[in-house]
């Protein structure tokens, strides 16, 4: 889908203009490293329902009743995010560090972006990545590799006899009892605190900054959803990267983030 050159140049100008950007993403930025979103067709949540699986209450009792499926989706969700690797968009994202002050608050928990090179990620739904007591305190973070052998040995969880057994026990570097208590993922399901500090800080760069990206979130999902809206509201350029969702941008750029993102930044930076 090619860009109209005056949309591309407008953005271009306000991105060019930013002393203090923000880049917000969600899931659709990740989609083109094999990442499934959670609301599109074949989507996770058209897949798995939210209300068992997007929530602890949900998984502690599918994993008692039916720890098949939670070995299904587990495995589903940790799969691709363990083999997967930056695309264009993250690479392109990373690059704007070198132009200006750029911060990069994602929604994502897949840590795409600093295996890009960006070294400002606010990362206010958490990450697979790290492992967490049950109150949210650091205790660890997962290496790539550990992540690969978990999903893998999920695999092999999803039949045969003792499935609830041989579950918690695939998933032991990031799920059970640590030195430090209980330990999970340190990930924000729905009806949980986001994580802190970031998301602290993330609403504090979303109101000093003076222009905001935001790449392939379809904005439902409160409160990180509110950023854009009070960049805005504080005086900030809005720009959208999305095939279908413009957000409350001044400029939206329709588009793959993998396309996209790399010619913003090209028109923006040279
Ligand atoms: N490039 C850019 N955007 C894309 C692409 C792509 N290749 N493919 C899909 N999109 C867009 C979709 O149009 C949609 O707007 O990405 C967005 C994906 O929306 P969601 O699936 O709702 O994902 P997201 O907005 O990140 O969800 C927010 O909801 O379930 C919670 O915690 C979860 O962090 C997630 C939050």
């Amino acid at each position: 889908m090619p860009i109209n050159p005056e949309t591309l140049d407008q953005a271009a100008k306000r991105l060019r203009g930013a002393r203090r950007l923000v880049v917000f993403t969600g899931a659709g930025v990740s989609a083109e490293s094999g990442i499934p979103t959670f609301r599109d067709d074949n989507g996770f949540w058209q897949r798995f329902p939210p209300e068992q699986f997007a929530r602890w209450d949900g998984l502690i009792k599918t994993a008692v009743v039916h720890p098949d499926q939670l070995a299904e989706f587990l495995q589903a969700v940790l799969e691709p995010i363990a083999v997967a690797w930056p695309n264009a968009a993250h690479a392109a994202i990373a690059r704007l560090e070198q132009h200006c002050k750029a911060t990069v608050i994602t929604q994502n928990v897949d840590g795409l972006h600093q295996a890009a090179g960006s070294k400002q990620v606010r990362e206010v739904h958490g990450s697979f990545f790290r492992v967490v007591s049950l109150r949210g305190q650091p205790i660890r973070s997962l290496q790539r590799e550990e992540l690969v052998a978990v999903s893998e040995s999920l695999r092999r969880t999803r039949s045969g006899m003792f499935r609830l057994a041989r579950l918690l026990w695939s998933l032991r570097p990031m799920f059970g009892l640590s030195w430090r208590g209980f330990k999970r993922p340190g990930v924000v399901l729905f009806g949980g605190a986001m994580a802190e500090p970031d998301w602290s800080q993330a609403q504090r760069d979303a109101q000093l900054c003076d222009a905001i990206l935001v790449v392939g979130t379809s904005g439902l999902i409160y409160p990180a959803a509110m950023l854009p809206g009070l960049a805005r509201q504080h005086g900030a350029s809005v720009i959208s990267i999305d095939p279908y969702e413009p957000g409350p941008s001044h400029v939206w750029l329709r588009g793959r983030a993998g396309e996209v993102v790399p010619q913003l930044v090209q028109a923006a930076f040279g």
